[in-house]
């Protein structure tokens, strides 16, 4: 059996990725959000609200169980929140640590559990951060988000190093998934104009059509997971696969 443990099961593109995963009947998903959209008989959620990492940290031992006989292993931090869209100096402040503890934080603390509760597992085992274009520049109103992005993409990278150091085969991606037509891509429609200069851009690629569907891009991102030995770079763009 394959395991995939993926956080933001409940909608968009984690959602998509876990049927498109579940497709395969050789797999199994332990899904983990604050709600529950899939059901399925090889599908197991955890109801958990990343921003609280003092509960996350209190329940790892709910999540990554003991794998018998596993073909491979795959954690995939998807769940990741935009925050308040605002410019720094009129902001809350408490957004910013809110975005770090579900974008930064959490994923953190999901890789160093997952590395050290299956250390002797022999199979291969793959950490897929969905990060985005938005760590590599800036986007007015989303400090906190690009920043965040931008310390999952520098966690991947020093992951992948530490693993190739210590020789475990394990592989480490950081991937941009473009702009997908999700929740997310509805909440940065609602900011104001003079809280984001590209509004209207992003208003426009909606009107034409032109965001990737999330189904597409979960087949793309199972694309990858299935044959890591073809990516050998950490941070990638789905358009890369
Ligand atoms: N859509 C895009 O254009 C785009 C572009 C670049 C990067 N990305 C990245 O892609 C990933 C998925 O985004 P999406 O567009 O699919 O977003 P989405 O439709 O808004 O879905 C976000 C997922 O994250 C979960 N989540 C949010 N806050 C959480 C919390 N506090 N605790 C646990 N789970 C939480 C949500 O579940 P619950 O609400 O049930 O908790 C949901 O399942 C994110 O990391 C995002 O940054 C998206």
């Amino acid at each position: 059996m394959e395991y995939y443990f993926i956080t933001g099961t409940s909608k968009g593109i984690g959602k998509a990725l876990t049927e498109a995963i579940l497709q395969n009947d050789n797999t199994y998903v332990y899904g983990i959000s604050r709600n529950c959209a899939v059901k399925h008989a090889r599908y197991h959620h955890l109801h958990f609200d990343l921003s609280d990492t003092t509960a996350l940290r209190n329940n790892l031992h709910k999540v990554f169980v003991p794998l018998k006989e596993a073909e491979r292993i795959v954690l995939v931090n998807n769940a990741g929140v935009l925050g308040k869209i605002d410019y720094i100096g009129s902001q809350a402040t408490d957004n910013f640590e809110f975005v770090f503890d579900v974008n930064v934080i959490g994923p953190a603390i999901l890789m160093n559990t997952f590395l050290s509760a299956y250390y002797s597992q022999q199979c291969p085992k793959i950490i897929l951060n969905i990060s985005s274009g938005a760590g590599k520049r800036p986007m007015d109103g989303w400090s906190a988000y690009c920043a965040s992005k931008a310390a999952l993409d520098m966690l991947s990278l020093t992951c992948q190093k530490e693993q190739e150091l210590l020789g475990t085969g394990v592989k480490v991606y950081s991937l941009a998934p473009g702009v997908v037509d999700t929740a997310m891509q509805a909440h940065i429609r609602e900011a104001e104009s003079d809280q984001f200069s590209e509004l209207e851009r992003f208003k426009l690629l909606k009107e034409n059509k032109e965001l990737l569907d999330p189904e597409a891009v979960g087949k793309k991102i199972l694309q990858l997971l299935k044959q890591p030995q073809q990516y050998s770079s950490v941070l990638m763009r789905v358009d890369e696969i």
